[in-house]
Protein backbone atom coordinates (compact mmCIF):
# COMPACT_ATOMS: atom_id res chain seq x y z
CA UNK A 1 0.00 0.00 0.00
CA UNK A 2 1.37 3.28 -1.00
CA UNK A 3 1.28 5.24 2.50
CA UNK A 4 3.55 8.31 1.50
CA UNK A 5 0.21 10.86 1.24
CA UNK A 6 -1.21 9.31 4.60
CA UNK A 7 1.90 7.78 6.82
CA UNK A 8 1.77 11.49 8.69
CA UNK A 9 -1.94 11.05 9.38
CA UNK A 10 -1.89 7.35 9.50
CA UNK A 11 -1.80 7.18 13.37
CA UNK A 12 -5.46 8.06 13.90
CA UNK A 13 -7.36 7.95 17.37
CA UNK A 14 -10.74 7.52 18.18
CA UNK A 15 -12.84 8.05 21.54
CA UNK A 16 -13.65 4.35 21.01
CA UNK A 17 -10.17 2.75 20.90
CA UNK A 18 -10.44 1.89 24.77
CA UNK A 19 -13.39 -0.62 23.73
CA UNK A 20 -11.87 -1.48 20.31
CA UNK A 21 -8.89 -2.55 22.65
CA UNK A 22 -10.66 -4.97 24.41
CA UNK A 23 -11.87 -7.12 21.33
CA UNK A 24 -9.47 -10.68 21.76
CA UNK A 25 -6.38 -10.92 19.68
CA UNK A 26 -8.16 -13.76 17.81
CA UNK A 27 -11.47 -11.64 16.44
CA UNK A 28 -11.26 -11.87 12.78
CA UNK A 29 -11.46 -9.18 10.47
CA UNK A 30 -11.72 -8.85 6.79
CA UNK A 31 -13.47 -6.92 4.11
CA UNK A 32 -16.29 -7.77 1.68
CA UNK A 33 -17.68 -7.71 -1.61
CA UNK A 34 -20.02 -8.16 -4.24
CA UNK A 35 -19.63 -10.17 -7.72
CA UNK A 36 -21.95 -7.51 -9.83
CA UNK A 37 -21.04 -4.90 -7.72
CA UNK A 38 -17.04 -5.28 -8.62
CA UNK A 39 -16.26 -7.54 -11.25
CA UNK A 40 -17.53 -5.46 -14.73
CA UNK A 41 -16.30 -8.16 -17.83
CA UNK A 42 -20.48 -8.38 -18.08
CA UNK A 43 -20.04 -10.35 -21.09
CA UNK A 44 -16.75 -12.26 -20.73
CA UNK A 45 -16.44 -16.01 -21.06
CA UNK A 46 -19.46 -16.76 -21.39
CA UNK A 47 -21.57 -14.68 -18.72
CA UNK A 48 -25.04 -14.43 -19.62
CA UNK A 49 -27.63 -11.60 -17.90
CA UNK A 50 -28.65 -11.36 -14.46
CA UNK A 51 -32.01 -9.41 -12.96
CA UNK A 52 -29.37 -6.36 -12.23
CA UNK A 53 -28.32 -5.99 -15.98
CA UNK A 54 -31.60 -6.22 -17.00
CA UNK A 55 -32.93 -3.80 -14.65
CA UNK A 56 -29.89 -1.33 -14.88
CA UNK A 57 -31.46 -0.56 -18.74
CA UNK A 58 -34.78 0.23 -17.43
CA UNK A 59 -34.93 3.86 -17.91
CA UNK A 60 -34.87 5.60 -14.22
CA UNK A 61 -34.03 2.46 -12.40
CA UNK A 62 -30.76 3.29 -11.07
CA UNK A 63 -29.11 7.02 -10.72
CA UNK A 64 -27.69 8.25 -13.75
CA UNK A 65 -28.52 5.32 -15.62
CA UNK A 66 -25.52 3.57 -14.39
CA UNK A 67 -24.60 -0.05 -15.22
CA UNK A 68 -22.24 -2.85 -13.27
CA UNK A 69 -21.32 -3.18 -17.24
CA UNK A 70 -17.65 -2.15 -16.56
CA UNK A 71 -17.64 -1.40 -12.24
CA UNK A 72 -14.21 -1.94 -10.74
CA UNK A 73 -12.67 -4.01 -13.54
CA UNK A 74 -12.25 -6.79 -10.85
CA UNK A 75 -12.11 -9.44 -13.42
CA UNK A 76 -9.48 -8.29 -14.77
CA UNK A 77 -7.93 -7.08 -12.02
CA UNK A 78 -8.53 -9.71 -9.48
CA UNK A 79 -4.51 -10.28 -8.12
CA UNK A 80 -3.94 -6.49 -7.41
CA UNK A 81 -7.11 -5.89 -5.54
CA UNK A 82 -5.77 -9.36 -3.29
CA UNK A 83 -2.37 -8.12 -2.46
CA UNK A 84 -4.48 -4.63 -1.88
CA UNK A 85 -6.09 -7.23 1.38
CA UNK A 86 -2.87 -8.42 1.94
CA UNK A 87 -1.57 -5.17 2.58
CA UNK A 88 -4.41 -4.45 4.84
CA UNK A 89 -3.45 -7.23 7.02
CA UNK A 90 -6.97 -8.81 6.71
CA UNK A 91 -7.45 -12.43 7.59
CA UNK A 92 -10.78 -12.75 5.52
CA UNK A 93 -12.06 -11.56 1.96
CA UNK A 94 -15.98 -12.25 1.84
CA UNK A 95 -16.64 -11.83 -1.90
CA UNK A 96 -20.07 -13.56 -3.75
CA UNK A 97 -20.15 -16.11 -6.60
CA UNK A 98 -21.98 -14.51 -9.91
CA UNK A 99 -24.40 -17.45 -11.10
CA UNK A 100 -24.92 -16.43 -14.34
CA UNK A 101 -20.99 -16.71 -14.67
CA UNK A 102 -20.53 -20.30 -13.52
CA UNK A 103 -23.83 -21.25 -14.95
CA UNK A 104 -25.14 -19.35 -17.72
CA UNK A 105 -28.79 -19.28 -17.45
CA UNK A 106 -28.99 -20.80 -14.15
CA UNK A 107 -29.19 -24.45 -15.40
CA UNK A 108 -27.31 -26.91 -16.50
CA UNK A 109 -23.40 -28.00 -16.09
CA UNK A 110 -21.05 -25.15 -15.08
CA UNK A 111 -19.29 -22.93 -17.60
CA UNK A 112 -15.59 -23.53 -17.09
CA UNK A 113 -14.44 -20.40 -17.99
CA UNK A 114 -16.72 -18.47 -15.84
CA UNK A 115 -15.47 -20.72 -12.58
CA UNK A 116 -12.01 -20.54 -13.45
CA UNK A 117 -12.50 -16.99 -12.38
CA UNK A 118 -13.54 -17.81 -8.71
CA UNK A 119 -11.08 -21.11 -8.55
CA UNK A 120 -7.97 -18.09 -9.64
CA UNK A 121 -9.46 -15.78 -6.94
CA UNK A 122 -9.49 -18.83 -4.16
CA UNK A 123 -5.94 -19.85 -5.07
CA UNK A 124 -5.02 -15.63 -4.82
CA UNK A 125 -6.19 -15.62 -1.71
CA UNK A 126 -4.82 -18.99 -0.41
CA UNK A 127 -1.60 -18.13 -1.29
CA UNK A 128 -1.23 -14.60 0.52
CA UNK A 129 -2.98 -16.20 3.50
CA UNK A 130 -6.38 -14.55 3.54
CA UNK A 131 -9.53 -17.12 3.96
CA UNK A 132 -11.49 -16.64 1.59
CA UNK A 133 -15.75 -16.46 2.68
CA UNK A 134 -17.96 -17.51 -0.07
CA UNK A 135 -21.63 -15.56 -0.29
CA UNK A 136 -23.66 -18.03 -3.08
CA UNK A 137 -26.25 -15.62 -3.44
CA UNK A 138 -25.69 -11.35 -3.53
CA UNK A 139 -28.78 -10.84 -5.73
CA UNK A 140 -27.35 -11.85 -9.18
CA UNK A 141 -30.46 -14.44 -10.38
CA UNK A 142 -30.13 -15.07 -14.15
CA UNK A 143 -32.58 -13.90 -16.33
CA UNK A 144 -33.97 -16.81 -17.39
CA UNK A 145 -35.24 -17.69 -13.66
CA UNK A 146 -36.75 -14.54 -13.65
CA UNK A 147 -38.46 -15.04 -16.74
CA UNK A 148 -39.58 -18.24 -15.45
CA UNK A 149 -41.12 -17.05 -12.45
CA UNK A 150 -38.03 -16.18 -10.19
CA UNK A 151 -37.76 -16.33 -6.32
CA UNK A 152 -41.93 -16.03 -6.22
CA UNK A 153 -41.62 -19.44 -7.70
CA UNK A 154 -40.96 -22.42 -6.40
CA UNK A 155 -38.81 -24.26 -8.85
CA UNK A 156 -36.34 -21.04 -8.47
CA UNK A 157 -35.31 -22.45 -4.90
CA UNK A 158 -34.52 -26.17 -6.70
CA UNK A 159 -32.40 -24.34 -8.84
CA UNK A 160 -30.55 -22.52 -6.35
CA UNK A 161 -29.70 -25.83 -4.60
CA UNK A 162 -28.18 -26.91 -7.91
CA UNK A 163 -26.09 -24.25 -8.49
CA UNK A 164 -24.72 -24.60 -5.00
CA UNK A 165 -23.66 -28.05 -5.20
CA UNK A 166 -22.21 -27.44 -8.38
CA UNK A 167 -20.09 -24.74 -6.88
CA UNK A 168 -19.28 -25.87 -3.83
CA UNK A 169 -17.80 -29.10 -5.90
CA UNK A 170 -15.53 -26.99 -7.46
CA UNK A 171 -14.21 -24.90 -4.36
CA UNK A 172 -15.15 -26.54 -1.81
CA UNK A 173 -11.79 -28.43 -1.37
CA UNK A 174 -10.56 -25.01 -0.34
CA UNK A 175 -13.06 -22.68 1.31
CA UNK A 176 -14.61 -23.73 4.52
CA UNK A 177 -16.86 -20.77 4.87
CA UNK A 178 -20.30 -20.56 3.03
CA UNK A 179 -22.85 -17.99 2.79
CA UNK A 180 -26.03 -19.21 0.96
CA UNK A 181 -28.15 -15.76 0.68
CA UNK A 182 -27.11 -11.94 1.17
CA UNK A 183 -30.01 -10.14 2.34
CA UNK A 184 -32.86 -11.92 1.34
CA UNK A 185 -35.00 -9.18 3.01
CA UNK A 186 -33.70 -7.14 0.11
CA UNK A 187 -34.28 -9.63 -2.37
CA UNK A 188 -37.63 -10.14 -1.64
CA UNK A 189 -38.37 -6.67 -0.09
CA UNK A 190 -36.82 -4.71 -2.48
CA UNK A 191 -37.20 -6.58 -5.45
CA UNK A 192 -40.53 -7.98 -5.21
CA UNK A 193 -42.50 -5.45 -3.31
CA UNK A 194 -41.54 -2.19 -3.80
CA UNK A 195 -39.53 -2.86 -7.21
CA UNK A 196 -36.65 -0.19 -6.37
CA UNK A 197 -34.05 -3.23 -6.97
CA UNK A 198 -34.20 -5.89 -9.68
CA UNK A 199 -36.41 -7.49 -10.61
CA UNK A 200 -38.04 -4.40 -9.97
CA UNK A 201 -41.68 -6.07 -9.28
CA UNK A 202 -44.46 -4.52 -7.31
CA UNK A 203 -46.48 -7.28 -5.76
CA UNK A 204 -46.98 -7.49 -2.25
CA UNK A 205 -48.01 -11.64 -1.83
CA UNK A 206 -45.12 -12.23 -4.86
CA UNK A 207 -42.40 -10.91 -2.30
CA UNK A 208 -44.17 -13.02 0.48
CA UNK A 209 -43.74 -16.11 -1.84
CA UNK A 210 -40.45 -15.03 -2.57
CA UNK A 211 -39.18 -14.93 1.26
CA UNK A 212 -40.40 -18.68 1.19
CA UNK A 213 -38.66 -20.23 -1.89
CA UNK A 214 -35.32 -17.92 -0.73
CA UNK A 215 -35.31 -19.74 2.95
CA UNK A 216 -36.22 -23.10 1.13
CA UNK A 217 -33.82 -22.39 -1.63
CA UNK A 218 -30.93 -21.69 1.47
CA UNK A 219 -32.27 -24.41 3.51
CA UNK A 220 -31.84 -27.04 0.64
CA UNK A 221 -28.13 -25.73 -0.36
CA UNK A 222 -26.90 -26.61 3.32
CA UNK A 223 -28.66 -29.68 2.82
CA UNK A 224 -26.58 -30.33 -0.30
CA UNK A 225 -23.42 -28.84 0.51
CA UNK A 226 -22.96 -30.73 3.98
CA UNK A 227 -24.02 -34.05 1.69
CA UNK A 228 -21.00 -33.06 -0.72
CA UNK A 229 -18.84 -32.55 1.99
CA UNK A 230 -16.48 -34.95 2.34
CA UNK A 231 -14.24 -33.76 5.21
CA UNK A 232 -13.38 -30.90 4.67
CA UNK A 233 -13.84 -27.98 7.00
CA UNK A 234 -17.44 -26.77 6.19
CA UNK A 235 -18.90 -24.03 7.97
CA UNK A 236 -22.57 -23.10 6.53
CA UNK A 237 -24.17 -19.98 7.40
CA UNK A 238 -26.83 -17.20 5.96
CA UNK A 239 -26.11 -13.55 5.97
CA UNK A 240 -29.27 -11.35 7.09
CA UNK A 241 -29.46 -7.10 7.39
CA UNK A 242 -31.03 -7.04 10.42
CA UNK A 243 -32.15 -3.52 12.59
CA UNK A 244 -33.70 -2.66 15.48
CA UNK A 245 -37.16 -1.82 15.18
CA UNK A 246 -38.64 0.64 17.92
CA UNK A 247 -41.70 2.36 17.43
CA UNK A 248 -41.83 6.02 16.99
CA UNK A 249 -43.82 6.40 20.09
CA UNK A 250 -45.99 4.73 22.59
CA UNK A 251 -49.14 4.58 20.66
CA UNK A 252 -51.18 1.64 19.94
CA UNK A 253 -50.46 2.42 16.07
CA UNK A 254 -46.85 2.58 16.53
CA UNK A 255 -46.75 0.21 18.53
CA UNK A 256 -48.44 -2.47 16.15
CA UNK A 257 -45.70 -0.94 13.34
CA UNK A 258 -43.15 -1.72 15.24
CA UNK A 259 -44.25 -5.40 15.49
CA UNK A 260 -45.09 -5.56 12.00
CA UNK A 261 -41.95 -4.30 11.02
CA UNK A 262 -39.31 -6.83 13.32
CA UNK A 263 -42.30 -9.38 12.08
CA UNK A 264 -41.44 -9.14 8.46
CA UNK A 265 -37.83 -7.77 8.80
CA UNK A 266 -35.97 -10.20 11.34
CA UNK A 267 -38.55 -12.99 12.78
CA UNK A 268 -39.85 -14.15 9.86
CA UNK A 269 -36.41 -14.97 8.55
CA UNK A 270 -34.82 -16.20 11.82
CA UNK A 271 -37.72 -18.08 13.55
CA UNK A 272 -38.21 -21.00 11.26
CA UNK A 273 -34.44 -21.18 10.42
CA UNK A 274 -34.29 -21.06 14.48
CA UNK A 275 -37.32 -22.52 15.33
CA UNK A 276 -38.57 -24.23 12.43
CA UNK A 277 -41.70 -22.50 12.42
CA UNK A 278 -43.21 -19.16 10.82
CA UNK A 279 -43.75 -16.28 13.50
CA UNK A 280 -48.13 -16.90 14.45
CA UNK A 281 -48.78 -12.84 14.08
CA UNK A 282 -46.95 -12.55 11.09
CA UNK A 283 -48.81 -15.58 9.33
CA UNK A 284 -52.11 -13.67 10.97
CA UNK A 285 -51.24 -10.32 9.52
CA UNK A 286 -51.02 -11.94 5.99
CA UNK A 287 -53.73 -13.84 6.04
CA UNK A 288 -56.00 -10.64 6.85
CA UNK A 289 -54.22 -9.35 3.33
CA UNK A 290 -55.48 -13.14 2.21
CA UNK A 291 -51.48 -13.77 1.57
CA UNK A 292 -50.59 -17.14 2.55
CA UNK A 293 -47.29 -18.41 2.10
CA UNK A 294 -46.88 -21.27 0.28
CA UNK A 295 -45.26 -23.51 2.66
CA UNK A 296 -44.81 -27.99 1.52
CA UNK A 297 -45.12 -30.84 3.58
CA UNK A 298 -40.75 -30.59 4.89
CA UNK A 299 -40.41 -27.42 3.97
CA UNK A 300 -39.88 -26.17 7.73
CA UNK A 301 -37.65 -28.93 8.50
CA UNK A 302 -35.25 -27.71 5.64
CA UNK A 303 -35.10 -24.48 6.27
CA UNK A 304 -34.33 -25.02 9.99
CA UNK A 305 -31.25 -26.77 8.66
CA UNK A 306 -28.18 -26.66 11.73
CA UNK A 307 -26.13 -23.83 11.02
CA UNK A 308 -22.58 -23.10 11.88
CA UNK A 309 -22.82 -19.12 11.62
CA UNK A 310 -25.14 -16.17 11.46
CA UNK A 311 -24.02 -12.99 9.36
CA UNK A 312 -25.42 -10.20 10.26
CA UNK A 313 -25.47 -6.95 8.26
CA UNK A 314 -25.85 -3.63 9.50
CA UNK A 315 -26.14 0.15 8.72
CA UNK A 316 -28.62 1.96 10.12
CA UNK A 317 -32.24 1.49 12.14
CA UNK A 318 -35.45 3.64 12.17
CA UNK A 319 -38.65 4.02 14.36
CA UNK A 320 -41.82 2.33 13.24
CA UNK A 321 -45.14 4.69 12.61
CA UNK A 322 -47.91 3.34 11.98
CA UNK A 323 -49.44 6.55 11.05
CA UNK A 324 -48.84 8.30 7.49
CA UNK A 325 -48.29 12.01 7.06
CA UNK A 326 -51.67 12.75 7.30
CA UNK A 327 -52.45 10.63 10.37
CA UNK A 328 -54.25 7.78 8.86
CA UNK A 329 -53.73 4.53 10.11
CA UNK A 330 -54.79 3.06 6.83
CA UNK A 331 -53.71 3.48 3.82
CA UNK A 332 -55.20 3.71 0.24
CA UNK A 333 -55.99 -0.32 0.37
CA UNK A 334 -56.97 -0.59 3.56
CA UNK A 335 -54.14 -2.22 4.95
CA UNK A 336 -52.41 -1.06 8.51
CA UNK A 337 -49.97 1.89 7.77
CA UNK A 338 -46.05 0.92 8.50
CA UNK A 339 -42.99 3.21 7.76
CA UNK A 340 -39.80 4.29 8.89
CA UNK A 341 -39.29 7.79 10.86
CA UNK A 342 -35.72 9.42 11.34
CA UNK A 343 -34.50 9.75 14.73
CA UNK A 344 -32.73 13.34 13.54
CA UNK A 345 -29.45 12.01 14.10
CA UNK A 346 -26.21 13.09 11.55
CA UNK A 347 -26.69 10.72 8.57
CA UNK A 348 -24.15 9.32 5.55
CA UNK A 349 -24.79 10.01 2.12
CA UNK A 350 -27.63 7.04 1.78
CA UNK A 351 -29.60 9.28 4.54
CA UNK A 352 -28.76 6.60 7.17
CA UNK A 353 -28.54 7.51 10.46
CA UNK A 354 -25.88 6.98 12.49
CA UNK A 355 -27.14 4.57 14.70
CA UNK A 356 -23.74 2.36 16.99
CA UNK A 357 -26.04 1.94 19.83
CA UNK A 358 -28.69 0.22 18.22
CA UNK A 359 -26.22 -1.91 16.62
CA UNK A 360 -24.96 -3.18 19.75
CA UNK A 361 -28.46 -3.32 21.00
CA UNK A 362 -29.40 -5.48 17.83
CA UNK A 363 -26.15 -7.66 18.60
CA UNK A 364 -27.57 -8.20 21.90
CA UNK A 365 -30.70 -8.79 20.69
CA UNK A 366 -29.91 -11.37 18.81
CA UNK A 367 -27.77 -13.34 20.93
CA UNK A 368 -30.55 -13.64 23.03
CA UNK A 369 -33.54 -15.05 20.82
CA UNK A 370 -31.28 -16.97 18.63
CA UNK A 371 -28.23 -18.23 20.36
CA UNK A 372 -26.23 -21.19 19.61
CA UNK A 373 -23.99 -20.24 16.62
CA UNK A 374 -21.44 -17.58 16.35
CA UNK A 375 -22.25 -14.38 14.60
CA UNK A 376 -19.90 -12.58 12.35
CA UNK A 377 -20.73 -9.06 11.00
CA UNK A 378 -20.54 -10.27 7.72
CA UNK A 379 -21.15 -6.07 6.12
CA UNK A 380 -21.38 -2.80 7.96
CA UNK A 381 -19.49 0.37 6.59
CA UNK A 382 -21.00 3.61 5.26
CA UNK A 383 -21.12 5.73 2.19
CA UNK A 384 -19.68 9.74 2.62
CA UNK A 385 -19.11 12.40 0.28
CA UNK A 386 -15.53 11.53 -0.03
CA UNK A 387 -13.19 14.78 -1.21
CA UNK A 388 -9.78 13.36 -2.84
CA UNK A 389 -6.72 16.12 -2.92
CA UNK A 390 -4.69 16.32 -5.77
CA UNK A 391 -3.32 12.74 -5.32
CA UNK A 392 -6.90 11.36 -5.14
CA UNK A 393 -5.87 10.62 -1.50
CA UNK A 394 -8.90 10.53 0.46
CA UNK A 395 -8.62 11.78 4.59
CA UNK A 396 -12.48 10.07 5.35
CA UNK A 397 -12.07 10.73 9.12
CA UNK A 398 -16.24 10.30 8.91
CA UNK A 399 -15.92 6.89 7.82
CA UNK A 400 -13.41 6.34 10.50
CA UNK A 401 -15.35 7.57 13.04
CA UNK A 402 -18.53 5.39 11.56
CA UNK A 403 -16.17 2.59 11.78
CA UNK A 404 -14.57 3.09 15.43
CA UNK A 405 -18.05 3.29 16.85
CA UNK A 406 -19.73 0.46 15.09
CA UNK A 407 -16.86 -1.91 16.26
CA UNK A 408 -16.92 -0.87 19.56
CA UNK A 409 -20.84 -1.46 19.60
CA UNK A 410 -19.21 -4.88 18.54
CA UNK A 411 -17.48 -5.73 21.59
CA UNK A 412 -20.15 -3.74 24.08
CA UNK A 413 -22.61 -6.73 22.31
CA UNK A 414 -19.57 -9.06 23.10
CA UNK A 415 -19.60 -7.67 26.82
CA UNK A 416 -23.34 -8.28 26.56
CA UNK A 417 -23.18 -11.69 25.70
CA UNK A 418 -23.65 -11.96 22.13
CA UNK A 419 -20.82 -14.80 21.01
CA UNK A 420 -19.74 -12.29 17.76
CA UNK A 421 -16.08 -13.25 16.03
CA UNK A 422 -15.79 -11.23 13.05
CA UNK A 423 -15.94 -7.91 11.46
CA UNK A 424 -16.15 -7.43 8.02
CA UNK A 425 -16.50 -4.00 6.82
CA UNK A 426 -18.27 -3.02 3.84
CA UNK A 427 -16.10 -2.39 1.31
CA UNK A 428 -12.74 -2.97 -0.11
CA UNK A 429 -13.20 -0.63 -2.58
CA UNK A 430 -15.85 2.37 -4.13
CA UNK A 431 -18.22 0.20 -6.22
CA UNK A 432 -21.54 0.09 -7.94
CA UNK A 433 -24.07 0.76 -4.68
CA UNK A 434 -26.95 -0.98 -6.89
CA UNK A 435 -29.63 1.31 -7.97
CA UNK A 436 -27.33 4.57 -6.58
CA UNK A 437 -24.63 3.63 -8.84
CA UNK A 438 -21.57 5.29 -8.43
CA UNK A 439 -22.15 8.15 -6.90
CA UNK A 440 -22.28 6.51 -3.14
CA UNK A 441 -19.08 5.28 -2.10
CA UNK A 442 -18.52 2.90 0.41
CA UNK A 443 -14.90 1.94 -0.21
CA UNK A 444 -11.60 2.02 2.66
CA UNK A 445 -10.09 2.43 -1.06
CA UNK A 446 -11.02 4.72 -3.55
CA UNK A 447 -11.59 4.09 -6.94
CA UNK A 448 -10.61 6.67 -10.08
CA UNK A 449 -13.39 5.36 -12.17
CA UNK A 450 -11.39 6.83 -15.01
CA UNK A 451 -8.37 4.93 -14.71
CA UNK A 452 -9.45 2.16 -12.38
CA UNK A 453 -6.65 3.23 -10.07
CA UNK A 454 -7.02 2.13 -6.57
CA UNK A 455 -6.09 4.85 -3.51
CA UNK A 456 -6.40 3.44 -0.05
CA UNK A 457 -8.02 6.19 1.54
CA UNK A 458 -7.12 7.18 5.63
CA UNK A 459 -9.60 4.44 6.57
CA UNK A 460 -7.73 1.69 5.47
CA UNK A 461 -4.28 3.09 7.15
CA UNK A 462 -6.63 3.08 10.15
CA UNK A 463 -8.48 -0.34 9.86
CA UNK A 464 -4.66 -1.86 9.19
CA UNK A 465 -3.80 -0.11 12.33
CA UNK A 466 -6.42 -0.93 14.13
CA UNK A 467 -6.31 -4.46 13.68
CA UNK A 468 -2.66 -4.65 14.11
CA UNK A 469 -3.02 -3.41 18.03
CA UNK A 470 -5.84 -5.77 18.30
CA UNK A 471 -4.23 -8.43 17.61
CA UNK A 472 -1.25 -7.17 20.36
CA UNK A 473 1.20 -5.28 18.12
CA UNK A 474 1.81 -1.66 18.21
CA UNK A 475 0.02 0.31 15.66
CA UNK A 476 1.91 0.24 12.35
CA UNK A 477 3.93 3.06 11.47
C1 LIG B 1 -26.17 -4.03 1.57
C2 LIG B 1 -25.72 -4.93 0.42
C3 LIG B 1 -24.40 -4.55 -0.15
C4 LIG B 1 -24.17 -3.05 -0.20
C5 LIG B 1 -24.52 -2.41 1.11
C6 LIG B 1 -24.30 -0.92 1.15
O1 LIG B 1 -27.56 -4.05 1.68
O2 LIG B 1 -25.65 -6.25 0.86
O3 LIG B 1 -24.28 -5.16 -1.39
O4 LIG B 1 -24.85 -2.51 -1.25
O5 LIG B 1 -25.84 -2.67 1.45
Amino acid sequence: MDTTAATADARVTTRYDSTIDRLPATFRWGTATSAYQIEGAVDADGRTPSIWDTFCRVPGAVDNGDTGDAACDHYRRMPQDVALIRELGLDAYRFSIGWPRVQPGGKGPANPAGIAFYDRLVDELLANDIEPWVTLYHWDLPQELEDAGGWPDRDTAYRFADYAELVYNRLGDRVAHWTTLNEPWCSAMLGYVEGVQAPGRRDFAAGMHAIHHLLLGHGLAVERLRAANNGNPLELGITLNLSTAKPATDSLADLEAARRSDGLGTRIYLDPIWHGRYPEDVLADLAARDVHLPIEDGDLQTISARLDTLGVNYYFSMRSSGVDEDGHDRDGNGHPVGRGVLYGLPQTAMGWEIMPDDFAELLTRIGRDYPGVPVFVTENGAAFRDEPDATGFVADRDRIDYLASHIAAVQQARESGTDIRGYFVWSLLDNFEWAYGYDKRFGIVRVDYATQQRIPKLSAHWYRDTIHRVRGGTAAA
